[in-house]
């Protein structure tokens, strides 16, 4: 009987610990889990799912457009998972000149180079694998810190000019970034310790699941439900996988930006002001799309249209 209690009460205190040590994304993960669920059964048969997840698509899109059982990591790729045409215009485009690839050895450049005071980027980030931990929350400061404020905030800290964050110099040394953290093979890794953490969490989840703007849609309208309809001419992305790739090279923009600046753009789309991109609205919106993407490869810089 003794034994007994003693080793219901080990597992107990097993349990317990596990359970405080974890607790903090305990709903992170089942949202995390439930959306690859969602994305998975959506695009398992399109054809066959018609009226369940694509009412307004044509017989032809679900059946000649659509990919069947399209898996987790496959989403990274935004709608060219699933949208068969135009990922085989994607392949095209990238086994040519990337057009990207002078922009990496420039971000490369401009991450050595000198500060007035003789500091760089280097200085303030030695290990540029770092594309996988961003954003991150920052347990002193309480307060979550993404790629582009933390760059920022370095040069600010030798005594420059902030830079602009949506293209130039920022989205150059993000790309260096991303491509070293692929190179390097690292995958999402998005944590949430502490209750402080977890509320940023949900502010940002909030944030993405509020309806908003003149058209009274949400991010997730659009890129949850929406996933696989068009807009205009474009199929809409899945939340999925929609941080690995950043900064990316949009034929439309003619050059490289940063995730703030395709955000940005979607969010005066629906008829709104963004928000700042190092405000603690966008930071925390970035925190929840980041750890939806936990465990996913870091793929960029990338190419969209
Ligand atoms: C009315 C629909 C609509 C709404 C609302 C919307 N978007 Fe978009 N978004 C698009 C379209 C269309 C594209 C271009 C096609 C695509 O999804 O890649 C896009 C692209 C993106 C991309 C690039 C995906 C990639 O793989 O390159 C991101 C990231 C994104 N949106 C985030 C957001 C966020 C965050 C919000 C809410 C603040 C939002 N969007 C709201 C329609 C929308």
């Amino acid at each position: 009987m003794l034994l007994k209690i003693a080793k219901s009460s080990v597992i107990l205190g097993l349990a317990i610990s596990s359970l405080s040590a974890s607790a903090f994304n305990e709903q992170a993960e089942k949202d995390r889990i439930a959306l690859i669920k969602y994305f998975e059964t959506k695009f398992e048969n399109p054809e066959a799912n018609k009226d369940k997840f694509f009412p307004y698509s044509t017989d032809v899109e679900t059946k000649n457009v659509f990919d069947k059982d399209v898996k987790h990591h496959k989403f990274a790729l935004g709608s060219y998972a699933f949208n068969k045409a135009s990922r085989a215009q994607y392949e095209v485009f990238k086994d040519g000149i990337l057009p990207y690839e002078d922009q990496i050895e420039d971000g490369e450049k401009l991450y050595k180079k000198p500060f007035a005071n003789g500091k760089s980027i280097a200085s303030c980030i030695p290990d540029p694998v770092i594309g996988h931990l961003y954003p991150k929350f920052d347990e002193t400061k309480k307060e979550v810190i993404s790629l582009t404020s933390l760059i920022n905030d370095c040069v600010r800290a030798n005594g420059e000019k902030e830079w602009k964050t949506k293209d130039g110099e920022m989205a150059k040394v993000q790309a260096f970034i991303a491509q070293k953290t692929t190179e390097a093979g690292k995958e999402i890794d998005i944590k949430i310790d502490s209750k402080e953490a977890q509320a940023a969490y949900e502010r940002g989840k909030k944030y993405y699941y509020s309806q908003r703007g003149y058209i009274n849609v949400s991010c997730a309208s659009c890129h949850v439900q929406g996933t696989g309809q068009r807009v205009r001419n474009e199929y809409m992305s899945p939340l999925l996988g929609s941080t690995t790739h950043f900064p990316v090279y949009r034929l439309v923009w003619a050059g490289l930006g940063t995730l703030e600046k395709r955000m940005s753009g979607c969010i005066t789309d629906q008829g709104q002001k963004p928000p700042k991109d190092e405000s603690k609205e966008m930071k925390e919106l970035l925190y929840f799309m980041a750890y939806m993407s936990n465990g996913m490869k870091i793929d960029g810089p990338d190419l969209r249209k």
